[in-house]
């Protein structure tokens, strides 16, 4: 039985469109969990996504590359979904600049923010949130935000405006590396299935 950790959320509806066009009868087990013959689908939080996969709770999952990167897991990344592209980016109050001596930077992602730091040459302070990073400056909890961005609305809400693209977002489909040993077979059949659907969707881009 193929295990697939699908994070709720923006992706969840779609992913299980694809899932249900690859042939799998999907029936609704409870919130958390659908079944077919021959898989079973775990609904998971989009950060819990690689926990799933690295603890071997999952075979195959879904994740943006900001997780990805956040969550600094090492795992087989054959092709991406065609979702709709978000960036991360570094934002701030509009028409302010980034301010000069130490910055401080409200996110959710502070392993990327470190770093991101720390390639810029920025003296910054990271200040983790759980969400509603926007409320960062407006609180005065912080100068800057590290945050996504897909339609901008929430910046523009915010009177905030992107001061930096630090890399674009795509959904990964992503494989733990003991189940593509142990589980070859069923793992490249899922895939082969996965990559035929999206082709036949004229998506042109699966294989990098
Ligand atoms: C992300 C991000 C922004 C919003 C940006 O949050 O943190 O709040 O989306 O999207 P927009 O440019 O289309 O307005 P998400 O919706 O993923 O939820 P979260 O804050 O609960 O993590």
């Amino acid at each position: 039985m193929l295990r697939i950790a699908v994070p709720k959320g923006r992706l969840e509806e779609g992913i299980v469109d694809l899932l249900k066009k690859m042939g799998y009868d999907l029936d609704r087990v409870s919130d958390l969990v659908f079944k077919s013959q021959e898989l079973v689908c775990f609904f998971v939080r989009p950060f819990d996504v690689p926990t799933y996969l690295v603890n071997g709770a999952a075979d195959v999952g879904f994740c943006g590359t900001d997780v990805l990167i956040e969550s600094q897991v090492s795992l087989i990344q054959p092709f991406f979904l065609p979702s709709g592209r978000s960036r991360m980016v570094l934002a701030g109050p509009r028409g302010k600049g980034i301010p000069t001596g130490e910055v401080r930077i409200a996110t959710k992602f502070p392993n990327i923010a470190r770093r991101y730091c720390e390639s810029r040459g920025l003296s910054c302070r990271i200040i983790p949130l759980k969400g509603s990073v926007e409320l960062g400056p407006i609180s005065g909890l912080s100068d800057l935000i590290i945050d996504i961005t897909e339609t901008g609305r929430t910046l523009r809400e915010n009177d905030l405006e992107v001061l930096d693209e630090i890399f674009e977002i795509r959904t990964h489909v992503v494989v733990n590396p003991v189940s593509y040993r142990t589980k070859r077979r069923v793992v490249l059949d899922f895939l082969s299935r996965l990559r035929r659907v999206l082709e036949d969707e004229g998506f042109q881009e699966p294989v990098r």
